[in-house]
């Protein structure tokens, strides 16, 4: 079962970083996208990457609170709560918020303090969960 709790914290990470990649497949298709499509033949691959990253972004997002839920439950049932776990969780969970906000409920074009919100939440976070892990 402690294996079982650490995997899931692993895979929390996973998510997340799968998550945060959106930035750099964002970066590479604006800044090099033209180069890209004029001199090699992976503009169409890259086109469907981000078509695909586009499509699962926010369920990736959802299933890393399930997964945060299912960590939880497997290290501590519920039964006591760890600070630096929770403080990483609460930001996971206000990132989550803030991406459905704009996906959902802003009108476009989205502020622009929105993106800078949501761009460098995952910069907080990664300072959290290594406090969180640098624990144990
Ligand atoms: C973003 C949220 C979280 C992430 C990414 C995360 C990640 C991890 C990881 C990777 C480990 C294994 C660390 C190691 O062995 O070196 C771990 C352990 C642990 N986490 Fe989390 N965690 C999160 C949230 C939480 C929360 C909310 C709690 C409790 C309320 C919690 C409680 C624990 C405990 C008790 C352990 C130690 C388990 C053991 O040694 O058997 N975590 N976490
Ligand atoms: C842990 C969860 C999440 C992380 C770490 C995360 C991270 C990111 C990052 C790094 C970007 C690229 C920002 C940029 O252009 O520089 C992005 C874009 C975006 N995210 Fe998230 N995100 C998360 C969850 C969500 C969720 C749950 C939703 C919606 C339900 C969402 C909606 C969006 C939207 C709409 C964009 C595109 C903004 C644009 O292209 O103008 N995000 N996210």
């Amino acid at each position: 079962m402690r294996l079982l709790g650490k995997g899931m914290g692993v895979v929390i990470i996973l998510l997340f970083l799968l998550e945060a990649f959106r930035f750099v497949l964002k970066y590479v298709f604006k800044n090099y996208g033209r180069w890209i499509k004029e001199n090699t033949k992976y503009h169409p691959l890259l086109l469907k990457l981000m078509n695909l990253n586009k499509t699962i972004h926010p369920w990736t997002g959802y299933l890393t609170l399930v997964a945060i839920l299912i960590h939880v439950y497997i290290v501590t049932g519920f039964t006591w709560f760890n600070p630096s776990g929770v403080v990483a969780a609460a930001l996971m969970s206000a990132e989550v918020l803030i991406g459905f906000l704009g996906q959902y409920v802003m009108k476009k074009p989205r502020p622009k303090a929105w993106i800078w919100f949501h761009r460098l939440m995952p910069l907080v976070i990664i300072v959290a969960i290594l406090s969180h892990i640098s624990q144990f």
